[in-house]
């Protein structure tokens, strides 16, 4: 089963400073590659609006997203409202009071779908991961927002990571076999490695932050996608596209 991918997308409403930067350009360069690349799935990590949740920008995108003809999934980012986003997606079944997170089966696999909106993953979906986690044999599969692991990148590791990181490592540690995320947030491509944990941080629809200066600062603005191939006996090939 082939998957792709895409995270931080941060689609303007219209009059905001994207930074000199053609956001819609670069989103709908990355729809045509996907549309070339046929998938048999797509997952959408957070923060599809630019700056705050946005009715008007879930439609757009929505209805971009359905001209693909190709299933989907979505997570909520920070820069979006949850119960917005699970509005206009028709999802809302999905939400567990205010938070969107869940589970769906990808081919032969269990993914697993959290919500860190507000910056940590909350009480109540470290239960139910706990549970969710002690239930599945064989690797884990793990979709979210935030990183679990610091990155080696200065301005988001001082300033916008996972608030209660460790507490999600260390129940991610108590899974007896591998756990598998892919996130984003960080605007950059990483693998991190800790334990039997393994974090796959996808690039920006948007930009791309130089991770080797102290402070912000833009590496460059060339849209990207993450593809992911889950093969048989639980293992996956995953690769970053840029276009
Ligand atoms: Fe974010």
């Amino acid at each position: 089963m082939k998957i792709i991918q895409l995270t931080d997308i941060h689609l303007p409403e219209g009059g905001e400073d994207t930074m000199g930067i053609d956001i819609r350009a670069n989103f709908n360069a990355v729809l045509t590659a996907i549309e070339e690349e046929r998938p048999d799935h797509l997952v959408l990590t957070g923060d599809l609006c630019f700056h705050a949740g946005s009715r008007r920008v879930y439609e757009v995108t929505k209805l971009k997203l359905d001209k693909l003809d190709i299933s989907y999934s979505l997570l909520s980012g920070n820069h979006d409202d949850p119960e917005v986003l699970a509005d206009v997606f028709n999802i809302g079944h999905l939400l567990v009071g205010e938070e969107l997170f869940y589970k769906r089966k990808l081919g032969h696999r269990t993914a697993l779908f959290l919500e860190t909106s507000r910056g940590y993953v909350s009480d109540r979906q470290l239960a139910w991961l706990d549970q969710e986690l002690s239930h599945l044999r064989g690797p884990a599969l793990v979709f979210m927002h935030h990183p679990p692991l610091t990155a080696g990148v200065p301005h988001m590791d001082n300033k916008y990571a996972l608030q209660n990181m460790e507490e999600v490592q260390q129940l991610f540690f108590t899974h007896p076999a591998l756990v598998t995320v892919f996130c984003g947030h960080y605007h950059v491509e990483k693998t991190l490695c800790l334990n039997n944990l393994v974090v796959h941080i996808t690039p920006s629809v948007y930009f791309q932050i130089d991770w080797r200066v102290a402070s912000f600062r833009i590496d460059h603005a060339r849209p990207a996608y993450r593809v992911i191939e889950l093969v048989k006996d639980g293992g996956l090939r995953s690769s970053v596209v840029y276009v």
